[in-house]
């Protein structure tokens, strides 16, 4: 059984890293993290999630890709966002952190399940995977900017290509980029503040 402090520590020392060594981890570490998003649960066990692992040159190719977009939406998104924003995001696009490892997650969507089931069921392997990135020493952030160039991303893994895709069941939700970390930001702080809502008998 794993101890529970440990447990409660390990999910408070998780955090986004954002800078990453260059060195890349090896397959079966890889694969065990795969396999813990793999044990997470699932509306009606459908276990929907569908994950494209890019490392190496296509891992280089994916950043003059994602370089080129940047390009192409950053007046879009000067409007949109206050300057930090804006300015965190071009670092992103350009770098990844220099994250030798990009791991995107799809969600399988069907007519047979709620929509927002089967999302949640994709971020639930997301999140374990997150934590297992930990205990293998890795680090990771988890990214919804890959959703402003979706359509280039599905071209680029070849998901456009799928019989799945073509139906309109297959959709982008987040890349995981991963490595070993180069830095140690501190944590973001949480609240509790207008979050919980404890209902009936004390
Ligand atoms: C669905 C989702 C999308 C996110 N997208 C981005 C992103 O595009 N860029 C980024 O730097 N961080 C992204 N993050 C990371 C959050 O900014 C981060 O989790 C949050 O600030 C809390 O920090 P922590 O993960 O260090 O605890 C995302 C996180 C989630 C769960």
């Amino acid at each position: 059984m794993i101890n529970r402090d440990d447990f409660y520590e390990l999910l408070k020392s998780r955090k986004s890293i954002r800078k990453y060594k260059k060195d890349i981890p090896p397959r079966e570490v890889i694969e065990r993290i795969l396999s813990a998003g793999m044990e997470a649960p699932s509306g009606k066990n459908r276990q929907n999630w569908r994950f494209f692992i890019v490392q190496g040159e296509k891992r280089d190719e994916y950043l003059k890709l994602s370089q080129k977009s940047w390009l192409g939406i950053k007046d879009i998104l000067q409007k949109k966002l206050k300057p930090s924003l804006y300015d965190f995001t071009e670092r992103f696009f350009y770098t990844l952190g220099d994250a030798p490892v990009i791991i995107f997650a799809y969600s399988h969507n069907s007519s047979e399940e709620r929509y927002h089931t089967s999302i949640g069921s994709v971020y639930m392997a997301v999140e374990n995977m997150n934590l297992a990135c930990l205990v293998e020493g890795l680090g990771c952030c988890t990214m919804g900017a890959p959703l402003e160039i979706k359509n280039e991303v599905n071209e680029f893994l070849g998901v456009t290509e799928l019989e799945e895709y073509k139906k309109g069941e297959l959709e982008l939700l987040c890349a995981i980029v991963m490595g070993y970390p180069d830095h140690q930001p501190p944590k973001a702080p949480r609240q509790t503040e207008g979050r919980l809502h404890w209902l009936g008998d004390k």
